[in-house]
């Protein structure tokens, strides 16, 4: 949600401040712009669109020599997705670029306006440039005028500044939106995530929140509230690489194919012949934990959901799950014997990371299901379960999920084995079940074809309805979720066994099913509820291990005897369908419109 680069040295600013914006495009792709400094005058550059779009533009500007640069690509909160609302914002002296929101902004400006400042766009951010350049005016010191602005501001903030009067300076400040400096041998880096730094330098200071200062050439001034910080760096992870297409169309695709591999990765060290062994979590953190509250957004929260059948099931632990954006303006009773768990592939989604401190706040011990490391849910959490899936560009969660899926299960059986709620036997099946998954994730050739071919029959009518029971209810809510996230085709996903109770009304031959038949859990119950909705003519595609001759269309999977495997083929069937729909429609697979990777305001 918005990217952030900034640049301080003597290599080639344009081209790192558009290589770091490439690297987080999938944060935001409404806008993008950068402003350049060098000998004490700003040049800015804004393009709407994609990021393409700002490359083309600036083809011919040039630099050389010492300089500073700061640059942005954005997600739309205040104000459309215009060239003037599109950072840096200017004002007569000063640049800013900004990622996060600015809430007490209306009040800020009325006051600014009426002091004489002249807006020019519909942004929270524009403020911050008017407030910093009042206050340099009035202090004639640009740290001290940067310090107050900051002190100002009620809301979440990454900052980038950079001033004319001080050609040497890029101020920055952070609160509640991820903000990382590089230490390189070419100069300061600065980035909203790690990805953008790889390849410039191999250690960063991963900011708190709170922290606010400056760089200059010389030195990296760093404060918290007025108290100055000693730095701490931290090497970036040698794992971290520059994610390519690789030859696949889109980075959901690619994302979609590594699944087995990923999943190899999330496995590794964690089994142990016939024991799960998770080294990350200490023994301590289990001590007196009766149930589980599970907290997260979107794709992480439907992994949440399916993960308390196998809490349930296997650990006999009670499981219970809320949507972070609404547990945090509830008044919900915490008690001390649940762990907290919070999913998040970012580990940086607003609402989770408050819900996270929430559950803090209460005492509660908490745990983090997590794909970034030193991401902020990270660094809050008391323990994390890294997912280990790589970096995952495609806006819509492919990998992520497989593997918070993974790690769910693994947990559910780490607890199973302390409570000693599954026999031996049980438990070394599930674990031989574990280890066979990352096979089951793997893409036939000839099913991805298929798929292809049945997708041209799935491009119109009013709507999708996914239907599933018990683990694959939640697996159907993600279907959902993935196809209207790239085809903008509107689907629901619905425990099957509800459909009767309201919305088999909307059923025609329009109406289409998608409906998951594993062969592992309630098969009966399952076909019965499909056959109501074709007996009302509701065109239906069926996946399962059993041929659904009823059915109009039918994708197979393998006959298994575990539903997790079950639960993790039908969920390659549904992610190829979606993409495949997707493209047929000609849609940006990997950058859906009004969507961002990482959603930091809340
Ligand atoms: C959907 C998707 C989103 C995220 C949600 C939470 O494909 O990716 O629904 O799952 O925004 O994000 P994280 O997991 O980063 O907290």
């Amino acid at each position: 949600m918005c990217g952030i680069v900034g640049y301080m040295g003597e290599s080639k600013i344009k081209r790192i401040l558009l290589d770091g914006l490439k690297e987080l495009e999938y944060r935001g792709y409404d806008s993008a712009g950068f402003a350049l400094m060098q000998n004490g005058r700003i040049e800015a550059y804004k393009a709407v669109g994609k990021l393409d779009n700002l490359i083309h533009k600036t083809e011919a500007v040039q630099s050389s020599g010492f300089g500073v640069g700061i640059a942005h690509t954005r997600w739309a909160t205040h104000g459309k997705p215009t060239e003037l609302n599109a950072h840096p914002h200017q004002g007569r002296f000063s640049h800013v670029v900004h990622n996060g929101i600015i809430e007490n902004y209306t009040e800020l400006k009325k006051k600014l306006q009426s002091e004489g400042a002249r807006f020019l766009s519909q942004t929270d951010t524009e403020v911050i440039v008017h407030l910093y350049e009042q206050l340099a005016e009035r202090h004639k010191d640009s740290a001290k005028a940067f310090e107050e602005t900051v002190k100002q501001l009620e809301g979440a903030y990454a900052i980038l500044l950079i001033d004319e009067r001080c050609e040497d300076r890029i101020f920055f400040a952070k609160k509640g939106s991820p903000l990382q400096i590089g230490l390189g041998e070419s100069g300061r880096f600065f980035a909203s995530s790690d990805a953008a730094l790889v390849g410039l330098c191999h250690e960063a200071i991963y900011l708190e929140d709170g922290c606010w200062g400056w760089v200059s050439p010389e030195s990296l001034n760093l404060f918290e509230g007025e108290s100055p910080v000693s730095p701490v760096a931290k090497a970036i992870p040698p794992t971290l690489h520059s994610a390519q297409k690789e030859g696949f169309r889109f980075f959901m695709e690619k994302e979609i194919y590594e699944q087995a591999q990923v999943l190899g990765d999330t496995l590794m060290g964690r089994l142990q012949e016939d024991r799960v062994h998770l080294e990350e979590i200490d023994r301590t953190l289990l001590d007196g934990v009766e149930a589980l509250r599970l907290c997260a957004c979107g794709t992480s929260y439907h992994a949440a959901l399916a993960s308390t059948y196998l809490f349930e099931r296997l650990s006999r632990m009670e499981a219970r799950v809320e949507i972070a954006s609404e547990f945090r303006y509830r008044d919900p009773v915490l008690k001390s014997s649940e762990l907290f768990v919070v999913i998040s592939q970012s580990g940086e989604t607003a609402d989770t990371l408050e819900a996270l401190k929430m559950a803090k706040r209460a005492g509660l011990k908490t745990l983090a299901i997590c794909n970034v490391d030193n991401s902020s849910i990270v660094r809050e959490a008391d323990a994390t379960l890294l997912t280990r899936a790589g970096i995952e560009k495609g806006v819509a969660s492919t990998k992520a999920f497989a593997t918070q899926m993974m790690v769910l299960w693994l947990l559910s059986l780490l607890i199973a084995q302390r409570h000693k709620t599954l026999d031996p036997a049980l438990l070394a099946q599930e674990i031989a079940a574990m280890r066979h998954a990352p096979q089951v994730l793997q893409v036939p050739e000839k099913l991805h074809d298929r798929i292809h071919r049945l997708s041209k029959r799935y491009l119109h009518g009013h709507g999708f309805f996914f239907i599933g029971r018990d683990l694959f209810y939640p697996l159907a809510l993600e279907g959902a979720l993935k196809l209207k996230e790239i085809s903008y085709l509107h689907a629901e996903g619905y425990p099957a066994g509800e459909m009767k109770h309201g919305p088999i009304a909307l059923a025609d031959s329009e109406l289409f099913t998608i409906a998951l038949l594993p062969g592992t859990l309630l098969k009966e119950k399952m076909r019965s509820n499909v056959e109501e909705l074709i007996a009302r003519d509701s065109t239906t595609l069926a996946i399962g291990p059993e041929c659904f001759d009823l059915a109009d269309d039918y994708l197979p999977t393998q006959p298994t005897d575990h539903p997790m495997l079950e639960f993790y083929e039908m969920m390659v069937v549904m992610q190829l369908l979606a993409l495949e729909i997707s493209i047929r429609l000609g849609n940006d697979v990997d950058m859906p419109r009004n969507l961002a990777k990482s959603v930091t305001v809340e």
